[in-house]
């Protein structure tokens, strides 16, 4: 029987730095991609990937996040009371069912590589995904089910996109082999943050992944990596020699939320996918003086 991924781990636990002063007190992946926070579509994105256990990797002031997936009685009584049924039931429509939600706290955020070791135990033996809420897909086909649609069941996979020289150096890069224009292809290594003219291709891995425990052998030596971080990406790297490993090329147009500029891209083209707010932003826009 073909093995499917059951189970996504969310690291929530980073600072938010570039969003301060609005992340001081609010987390980042609670920010709002025109009226959901980013969470909220990282979570969507899961089920309908036909995810059944959803695994928070939380830290200090991120209780938000629990408390949005989570009933909010007095707020339920309140709708019922002023009979707004659709509301109601938009809100409960979507939590996910009792018991399926774990949340486990990354006491330090020593990096992403270390949030994941984090959930090791909630993990167990079987390939799971990591989610990571500040890249959002807009996409036909939603980006984790095209990647669980392709995973054959054994080994890791990486989301990646096309980035040009000038950015490469912010991104984790692949080193391929890829015959023309195939989505799917087999990765050889990672490389974190390379210059441009170590970079193995042109790319660049985006938050999404397929795992397999075999990432915490190398996860628990807690080594770190580029700017003193425990990196996801080495232990990625160290994987894709141990085992099969794969890259898929989204179809799709991915949004950084986690930088200010592609915060604000995504809520544009998000709110101009609305139909109850199309018309009027797209007016506006033709107003705007460049
Ligand atoms: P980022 O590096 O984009 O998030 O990590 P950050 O560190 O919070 O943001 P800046 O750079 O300071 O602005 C991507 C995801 O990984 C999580 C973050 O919460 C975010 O959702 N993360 C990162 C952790 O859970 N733990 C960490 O130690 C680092």
């Amino acid at each position: 029987m073909a093995v499917r991924v059951r189970k996504a781990v969310f690291p929530v636990g980073g600072l938010g730095t570039r969003f301060l002063p609005a992340t001081k007190a609010l987390p980042k992946e609670m920010l709002p991609l025109v009226d959901k926070p980013l969470i909220h579509y990282a979570v969507e994105e899961a089920r309908a990937a036909g995810i059944e256990e959803f695994i928070f990797v939380t830290g200090r002031g991120k209780s938000a996040i629990e408390d949005h997936f989570d009933h909010s009685h007095e707020l339920e009584e309140l709708l019922e009371r002023r009979g707004s049924w659709e509301q109601l039931n938009s809100l409960r429509d979507w939590l996910p069912p009792p018991g399926k939600v774990a949340y486990t706290r990354q006491q330090e955020p020593l990096g992403l590589g270390h949030a994941v070791w984090c959930a090791r135990h909630l993990i167990g033996d079987e390939p799971f995904a990591v989610l990571l809420a500040d890249d959002v897909f807009l996409a036909p086909t939603p980006c984790l089910k095209q990647m669980v649609d392709a995973y054959p069941g054994k080994g890791g996979m990486v989301a990646v996109e096309p980035v040009d020289s000038a950015h490469i150096s912010s991104y984790g890069v692949i080193d391929v082999k890829r015959k023309n224009g195939e989505s799917v292809f087999e990765v050889r290594g990672l490389v974190e943050k390379p210059l441009p003219k170590d970079a193995p291709s042109n790319l660049a891995v985006v938050g999404r992944y397929i795992l397999t425990p075999i990432v915490f052998d190398y996860l628990n030596r807690q080594e770190r990596g580029k700017g003193g971080e425990i990196q996801l990406t080495d232990a990625l790297s160290w994987m894709a020699g141990k085992a099969p490993f794969y890259g898929i090329q989204i179809n799709g147009k991915r949004f950084d939320c986690g930088n200010k500029s592609g915060y604000l891209q995504a809520n544009i083209a998000f709110a101009l996918e609305r139909e109850d707010l199309r018309d009027e932003l797209a007016a506006y826009l033709r107003t705007v003086k460049l």
